[in-house]
């Protein structure tokens, strides 16, 4: 029988037979997803003022990817690389509306992005992407003083750190 799994960072549900490897949504690890009866509704985030900048210029970044991958998953060059921008691209929007509700705020509109016609050339770009944003949201975990942001930045640093390694597996073989 399925059943309801729940998110504790982006607020997802899934149902399923046995708790999700990551979730499906945004991608965070098996320790983030907690059976729905279990979840806890964090919201908007009373934060510092250094944390709600943080949160604003990671929102950008996630937007920015978003429309990144998307450009790249019109261009792709096979059903395989698509498939990856288009998850990819989804689970940047999702890692967008984290940081949005956290701030407590509506999601900004996308930008739109320019990409390469070629998957490796985009994959490389995303690659310095992801490191921007690991580097970033790993110094913000370590600084936040709330831990609720704490939790967001680790759990989404995780994430970008699997997309640089989906992209790599797929650049390099
Ligand atoms: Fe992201
Ligand atoms: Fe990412
Ligand atoms: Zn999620």
């Amino acid at each position: 029988m399925m059943h309801p799994y729940r998110c504790e960072i982006c607020g997802e549900t899934t149902l399923m037979a046995n708790p999700p490897q990551r979730c499906p949504f945004c991608g965070s690890a098996q320790i983030r997803v907690v059976p729905a009866a279990e979840w806890i509704d964090y919201g908007k985030v009373d934060m510092s003022e250094q944390s709600y900048k943080d949160c604003q210029k990671a929102l950008d970044l996630e937007l920015k990817n978003y429309a990144f991958y998307k450009c790249a998953a019109a261009n792709a060059q096979s059903q395989m690389t698509q498939a990856i921008f288009e998850r990819l691209m989804e689970q940047e929007y999702e890692h967008a509306e984290v940081f949005a509700e956290a701030m407590g705020i509506p999601l900004p509109e996308a930008p739109i992005r320019s990409c390469s016609s070629e998957d490796a050339k985009n994959m490389r770009r995303s690659n310095k992407h992801e490191t921007t944003a690991i580097k970033f949201y790993t110094e913000v975990a370590n600084r936040a003083p709330e831990p609720r942001i704490q939790q967001i930045f680790k759990a989404i640093a995780e994430v970008e750190n699997e997309h640089l390694m989906v992209t790599n597996v797929y650049l390099y073989r």
